[in-house]
Parts: C-alpha cells; structure tokens; sequence
C-alpha cells in the first residue's frame, strides 16, 4: 500500500523555457483538486537547498499562463552535484513534511530528479527546454514557442535580405541539438541549414550562395546555423562575401528564442504533463519522467530518458537543404 502523498513541491530548473509556468499551474491545480498541497520552490535546486519553499496557495497560478519565462524562476546551480549539497535539499523537504517534487526543465535537471529519487525523495520530471534535446519525449515544453519565435525573425530577416540583395546568416540556439535549426529551416524556406551534424565550410557555404544568387537569381540567401558550431559568425559571412562579392551578414538571436507568451501547442502539453505528473505520485511512482510520444503523454524511468540516444538529423538536414535549394 503506497504512503497517500500529503504535500508536493514544484520547481524549474535550467534555462527558462515558455510553457513552463502552464506546467507549474496544472500540477497546483490538479494537487489542490486532489486534497495535495501544493509548494513553489523559487530558483530551481538553488531554492531547493537555500529552502526557498513557499505554499502554492499563496499565488494566483491562472495570471501566468500566458506568460513566458518562469514566476518560480530558475537556475543553474552545478552544486546540486555534490552528494551533500543534495542530503541538505532532502532535509528542507522532509522538514515541511513535503514527500515529493516535480522537476521540469532539460537533461541536467532530470539527473537531479533521479539522484533525489535515489536517496528516498519521491520526484517526476517534466521535460522544459527549447532545445528539444531530451530524446524520450517528441517535444519539449519551450520548444514550439521558441520555434516560432525564430521563425517570425527568419521572415523579417528575409524582407531586408531580399530588398538588399543579400547573404544572412543567423545563429539560433539547440545546445547540440540541432531540431530548432533544422525545423525553423524547413519552415522558413532557408537556402541553408546547418546543424551539428551536417556542417559546411566557408567555400562550401559560398559555392551554394553564389548559385541561389547568380544562377537561381534569388534576391536573398538565408543560412540557419545551429550554435556552438562556428567560434566567429561574422567571419564566415565577411570570407563568404569576399569569395562571392554578395553582400553579407551574420547574427545570433540570443536569448530571444527563451522570451514570450508560450503558443497554444505549449500550454497543452504543458499542462497535460502536469496533471500527469501528480497522477504518478497519487499512484506512488517515483523516478519516472513525462513526455509525448505520437500525440500521446507517456511516461518512463528518468534513467532510461537520460540514456535514450539522441535521435539523428544529419539525413533530415540533407533533405530539407536540397529541397530548399530546389
Ligand atoms: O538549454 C537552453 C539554452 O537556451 C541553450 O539553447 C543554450 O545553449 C543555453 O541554454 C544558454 O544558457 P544560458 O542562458 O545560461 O546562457
């Protein structure tokens, strides 16, 4: 016979990410519905164990969920890392009597979900990152938003680009993943989508710029390059416009892609994962991460979602470049 889960606390760790704060409210309201209290816990683990724990009732949870960002805030905190640093975070739950948490944010995170689950804390974690790089779930809760919001900067980028007639290169987040390069590509139309695991060199990149241009007669080439894959953006578009004599430019959206009111895809999911998640913890199940799978919410050990392999794009950046090359 499970132990009936009295008090449960939330938090959200890592980056940011829109849909998070739909998350958070779905588990306070389907808590309270089913005789749980609910608690916040502001700045992810670093909250955790400075015990920056409140009750949820305190908050009206409806006023964020159009809102981006996350009201409980979050953080990153590599101190969660250290065994005692952890045994600190046990004590402040076991000392408000709270007998489980819901963590939502990306990898990092889950792995602080599952060494609490190990050491007696009952958690589940919900998958909250744009990056969209936690392979057990088909989405992520940001990722839509982001996607869009990258999307909406791709349209603007093409007006001046083609009024001017000229090469843009734009850097877009994916911490490796290469899904918000890739998808924002293929909506977009960009000539040239580069992830991770389809890279292109400055005369390859040129080559391919010189033919849209020249020979397609396009007004404009837009290249969608996913991070941390090239130290100096500008550089490559100067070398690009150097080796074609078509004027170049090079940007990075930055934080904007974490920015903005979560779409209505991301409310969804977000707090069908939360209901989700307190239903776990009624039925006593502990470790255990959420996510999508072919339009379903399903649910699996964290430690199998830590170990998923990343999915590859390589083949789909082919397709997406030639057709847009097309
Ligand atoms: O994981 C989300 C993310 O936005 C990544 O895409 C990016 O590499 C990283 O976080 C940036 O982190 P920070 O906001 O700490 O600079």
């Amino acid at each position: 016979m499970n132990k009936q889960i009295k008090k449960i606390a939330i938090l959200t760790s890592g980056g940011d990410a829109p849909g998070m704060n739909n998350a958070v409210r779905a588990v306070v309201k389907h808590a309270l519905a089913n005789q749980i209290e609910p608690f916040l816990v502001f700045e992810g683990y670093k909250g955790l164990v400075n015990k920056n724990i409140l009750p949820a009732t305190q908050y009206d949870v409806d006023q964020y969920v159009s809102k981006g960002g996350t009201f409980i805030f979050s953080a990153r905190f590599p101190e969660f890392k250290d065994p005692n640093v952890r045994l600190q975070a046990k004590k402040n739950l076991e000392d408000i009597g709270i007998d489980a948490l819901v963590v939502i944010g990306g990898d990092g995170s889950y792995m602080g979900a599952q060494l609490l689950h190990e050491i007696g804390i009952k958690t589940i974690g919900l998958p909250g990152t744009i990056d969209n790089d936690i392979t057990s779930s088909d989405f992520t809760i940001g990722y839509d938003t982001a996607l869009n919001t990258i999307v909406d900067a791709v349209d603007k980028l093409r007006d001046t680009s083609n009024s001017h007639n000229r090469f843009l290169m734009l850097e877009v987040m994916g911490h490796g993943a290469g899904d918000l390069a890739l998808y924002s590509g293929l909506a977009t139309g960009a000539e040239i989508i580069i992830t991770n695991e389809h890279t292109m060199n400055e005369d390859e990149i040129a080559k391919i710029v010189n033919h849209q241009i020249k020979i397609m007669k396009k007004r404009s080439v837009i290249a969608i390059v996913s991070e941390f894959i090239y130290p100096n953006l500008k550089a490559i578009a100067k070398s690009v416009e150097e080796k074609t004599g078509i004027a170049s430019r090079a940007m990075a959206l930055e934080h904007v892609q974490r920015g903005g009111n979560p779409s209505a895809q991301e409310r969804i999911w977000a707090t069908l994962m939360g209901i989700k998640a307190v239903d776990l913890l009624k039925e006593g199940k502990s470790g255990i991460a959420i996510g999508i799978s072919k339009g379903d919410i399903v649910s699996i050990p964290i430690l199998e979602a830590l170990q998923a392999p990343r999915k590859s794009n390589k083949e789909k950046a082919i397709k997406f470049n030639k057709l847009n090359q097309s």
